[in-house]
């Protein structure tokens, strides 16, 4: 193995820039990992890395795992998207020894990387899915709030991101995440098991701590995975208030559903939302807000709230801090969500606060 290297999978594009930078001001000269030489040497040049800065160029996530398998990386950050596909070839290119983390935030690509728990643990891996704002943003207050008690019989978990759009199109990774996240349709737990709900059918009208109004719809996610997984409740749903709460829109949310399923007009739909350009915008709101409620079978409730700024930032500060920890060996063996890997402090250490 080589010792220490941490690679930046899609360097080029928005999260894997950010975690770059972060990774390189900590210290750490980070190996920026992409299918064109020509843009890596921009990237590593946009960062201040030295000219002879190593690259890895690698024409797709096949080619990617291929060079894992070779050169040995301590660690990978894989923000290249599409994660139900990519990050299981990836995850298992990095054992033995090697850790691995993404920012995907969908029920199936958690499921599929969660599942090599027992093989990461025989190979002395940590493998981190969701390392990003809306996973360890509403997770890591549902694992405050249950520290040290019984399981709880309910949580609700809700994120309300604010972020900055940088100029540019919207690009594949992200469409096919914004795609497969409303062709999935509505998801659950009650009594302990995933079940299907009507994409649209949960609502919530919250205030924020700091007095602004929200609406926030449910919406399949990683977040409502790792919330089950931390608090172990039978019933559990997760709300995001990027989706608009109209009455219209969310009557529309069901059969929009149902043609994201079908393989061509899903296709149609990536392409033209990877394809709109975006023109730079600020953040909407100061803050970024995660929220959870937590109810146990003696009626006991408890309220968390997390804040954050830019929710884009926080993603990018949590898959840096992420990839540190690990590159110091502090991640137990397996397979886990991010406060189940380091703990609740690493949303502290990646700049948020906590407002009980
Ligand atoms: N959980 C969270 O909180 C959170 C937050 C933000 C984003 N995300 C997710 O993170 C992912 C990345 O988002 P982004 O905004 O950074 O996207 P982006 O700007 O489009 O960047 C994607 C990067 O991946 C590379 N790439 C795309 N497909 C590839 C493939 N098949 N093989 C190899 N490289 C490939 C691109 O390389 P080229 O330059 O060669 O095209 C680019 O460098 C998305 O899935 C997004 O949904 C999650």
């Amino acid at each position: 193995m080589t010792h220490g290297e941490i690679w930046i999978l899609g360097a080029t594009g928005r999260v894997g820039r950010a975690v770059a930078a972060r990774i390189a001001a900590a210290g750490t000269v980070p190996v920026l990992v992409g299918r064109d030489a020509g843009r890596l040497r921009k990237a590593a040049a946009d960062l201040g890395l030295c000219a002879d800065s190593k690259i890895v160029v690698a024409s797709g996530s096949d080619a990617m795992a291929a060079e894992i398998s070779w050169q040995r990386p301590a660690v990978v950050v894989n923000t290249i998207g599409d994660y139900a596909e990519t990050a299981v070839p990836l995850a298992r290119a990095c054992m033995p020894g090697g850790h691995y983390l993404d920012q995907a935030n969908d029920p199936t690509a958690f499921h599929r990387l969660l599942a090599l728990h027992d093989e990461a643990a025989s190979a002395g891996s940590t493998l981190v899915t969701g390392a990003g704002f809306g996973v360890l943003g509403t997770e890591s207050i549902v694992a405050r709030l249950c520290e040290n008690r019984p399981v709880p019989s309910k949580v609700r978990v809700d994120a309300f991101a604010s972020v900055a759009v940088e100029e540019g199109v919207m690009g594949t990774a992200l469409a096919t995440s914004v795609v497969d996240g409303f062709a999935m349709g509505g998801r659950c737990f009650e009594g302990g098991r995933l079940v299907k709900t009507r994409l649209g059918g949960e609502v919530h009208h919250l205030a924020l701590p700091d007095g602004e109004r929200m609406s926030a719809v449910g919406v399949p996610s990683g977040e409502l995975i790792a919330a089950q997984r931390v608090s172990k409740a039978p019933s559990v749903s997760a709300t995001s208030g990027l989706v608009p709460a109209s009455r219209a829109v969310r009557a529309a949310l069901p059969p929009l559903s149902a043609l994201l399923r079908i393989g061509t007009i899903r296709s149609f739909a990536i392409d033209w939302m990877a394809g709109i350009k975006a023109k730079a915008t600020p953040r909407p709101r100061p803050h970024t807000w995660g929220h959870a409620v937590v109810t146990w079978p003696d009626g006991t409730v408890r309220e968390g709230w997390l804040r954050a700024g830019d929710a884009m930032d926080f993603t990018s500060a949590v898959a840096a801090q992420t990839a540190l920890q690990l590159a110091a060996g502090k991640g137990q063996p397996g397979a886990h969500t991010p406060a189940a890997a380091l703990g609740h402090g690493l949303a502290i250490a990646a700049g948020a606060d906590f407002i009980d």
